[in-house]
């Protein structure tokens, strides 16, 4: 049932029972958050889709994830703007570049981003994807696959690399292991010249505290997460693979009132740097 499909007797569409837990729950949060945001008055995210799903979806958001959230709704929604706009700028130049994004969730990007002519491959985990092709609409140029990022099959499902590649990772690599991380980083750089990717990254007290089970979101627990990365240890993403050409922090994007400067000019303060998630681009030869 595609969010905001209408039943033609003019009832309410039933709602569809989002079943997750562990890991693939964490999307029901971020989409929460772009939700709250796209709900604000003056979103820094246009994501009615978002919106649309949480009406969609038979999930008690807000007694399991708490009220909304004027920070964490604004950085997700600050963050998921950060990647548009470098998928953007990346399909700018490579108009039928394929996406890939890597622990997709109900993240809507394509349905902003899209120019009528790139394509689409989702990768998540089979309870994300079941959930996903229930409630999101279906399109001839996006492809879903249920498998683990970590499995690096889907690069062969990228018809033609040749046209370019921009691989997403959005709030995905911390939970994997860092020979995972290096893993996926090498086998892009490898695989795909003069492709792209993006990721997120948290610092590593935060990483520390969700092993020891000490983050809760409302009701929901953290899962462990197991890659940290300090933005001071970025270049060290060069060593991954010879054919990484750029290793570069992407600023995020300039937000609303005191919390939106303060998110866009944390990386400017030392101590506010070294504390806070960061966003990172890599360039492949
Ligand atoms: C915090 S959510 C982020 C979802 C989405 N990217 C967003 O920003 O809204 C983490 C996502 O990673 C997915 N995930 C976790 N481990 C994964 C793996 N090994 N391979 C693929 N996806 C994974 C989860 O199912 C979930 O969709």
């Amino acid at each position: 049932m595609p969010p905001g499909h209408k039943p033609d007797d003019g009832t309410q569409p039933a709602r569809f029972k989002a079943k997750l837990s562990g890991l693939p729950e964490t999307l029901l949060w971020t989409l929460w958050n772009r939700a709250c945001e796209a709900g604000h008055a003056d979103p820094v995210l246009d994501d009615p889709l978002a919106t649309a799903l949480i009406q969609a979806l038979d999930y008690p958001f807000e007694a399991r994830l708490g009220p909304p959230h004027p920070l964490f709704s604004q950085v997700q929604g600050l963050r998921s703007l950060t990647f548009d706009r470098a998928v953007l700028r990346y399909t700018d130049r490579h108009p039928e570049a394929t996406v890939v994004a890597l622990g997709e969730g109900l993240e809507t990007g394509f349905w902003r981003v899209d120019n009528g002519r790139l394509r689409w491959l989702s990768v998540d985990l089979p309870e994300a994807v079941g959930l996903r092709c229930a409630v999101l609409p279906e399109h001839p140029r996006l492809r879903v696959l249920a498998r683990s990022a970590a499995d690096l099959s889907w690069l062969d499902e990228i018809d033609a690399p040749e046209r370019g590649t921009i691989v997403t990772a959005q709030g995905l690599m911390m939970y994997l292991r860092p020979r995972e991380v290096r893993e996926i980083i090498a086998a892009c750089a490898e695989r795909l010249p003069g492709g792209a990717l993006i990721l997120d990254s948290m610092p590593r007290w935060i990483t520390r505290l969700t092993r020891e089970g000490k983050i809760r979101i409302g009701e929901l627990t953290i899962p462990p997460m197991h890659w940290s990365m300090a933005p001071g240890d970025r270049h060290r993403l060069y060593s991954v693979h010879p054919r990484i050409t750029e290793v570069r922090a992407l600023t995020m994007e300039r937000g609303r009132g005191v919390t939106g400067r303060f998110i866009q000019y944390q990386h400017l303060v030392p101590v506010f740097r070294s504390i806070s998630p960061a966003v990172t681009l890599l360039r492949f030869a």
